[in-house]
């Protein structure tokens, strides 16, 4: 029996590593495009794990990524904004993008990673409102068995956001915080990751969203 194919866009980030890994264990054929592929040299030497150099952002490229796919998994995002309109470019038209290259490739199974209280309405940040869009347009795609995942801060040894705080902590005698109150149930990127490969054939998971937070609820403080 041939190995399914999961295209998994954004694959090569913090959560991506972990998942990638889970998923070859788990008998997948993975593939993940990249913006520069030479940067992932430690996913390219996994086994049955295909990083290229793609621009995801071209319509006719991702309607090629997807053909013979089993589904498709969205971890694509950034944090902040170096142009103005790229939270709108990466966090909505992509993920249209992907919907109407799912139809066109017929793949019918998509995993799509949100960020807990995203909202395109009432999302407290550009970020979050940005999320909630992308959100609700994979949640609402025709034809597509969609399930959405809404963590909050993912820790793990290459995360970026406690790895960051560790640094300035070491290096700076004070660390003025702007929000100390910002509530956050962090989430092991094992456990993040371990869902999502469960869910991939779970029927029962199919047009649901799903919060994920850790046990304990801290203050940034
Ligand atoms: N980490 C967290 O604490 C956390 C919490 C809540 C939700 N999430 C969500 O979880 C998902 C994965 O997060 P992560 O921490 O693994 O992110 P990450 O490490 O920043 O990885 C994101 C990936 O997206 C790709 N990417 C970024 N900008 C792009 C662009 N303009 N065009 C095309 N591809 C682009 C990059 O791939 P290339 O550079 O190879 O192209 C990168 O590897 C995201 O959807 C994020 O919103 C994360």
């Amino acid at each position: 029996m041939t190995a399914k194919t999961i295209c998994v866009l954004g694959g090569t980030g913090f959560v991506g590593h972990q998942l990638i890994s889970k998923l070859t264990r788990a008998g997948y054929y993975v593939i993940a495009p990249s913006r520069n592929r030479e940067r992932h040299r430690s996913l390219q030497v996994l086994p049955k794990v295909d990083v290229i150099d793609a621009d995801i952002h071209d319509e006719e490229t991702l309607n090629a990524l997807f053909v013979g796919c089993h589904a498709v998994i969205n971890l694509t995002a950034i944090l902040n904004e170096n142009k103005r309109g790229e939270f709108k470019k990466v966090h909505v038209e992509l993920v249209e993008k992907i919907i109407n290259a799912c139809q066109n490739a017929g793949v019918t199974r998509l995993l799509h990673m949100s960020a807990i209280n995203a909202d395109a309405a009432k999302g407290s940040s550009q970020y979050l409102r940005s999320k909630g869009e992308g959100e609700a347009l994979a949640l609402t795609a025709e034809g597509l068995n969609v399930t959405t995942f809404r963590p909050s801060v993912i820790f793990g040894k290459d995360d970026s956001f406690f790895n960051k705080f560790a640094e300035l902590l070491l290096n700076l005698p004070v660390l003025p915080l702007t929000c100390p109150g910002s509530r956050m149930a962090p989430i092991y990127v094992s456990d993040v990751t371990e869902v999502m490969v469960k869910a991939l054939n779970d029927r029962s998971t199919f047009g649901h969203s799903y919060d994920l937070c850790g046990p304990k609820s801290y203050t940034l403080e």
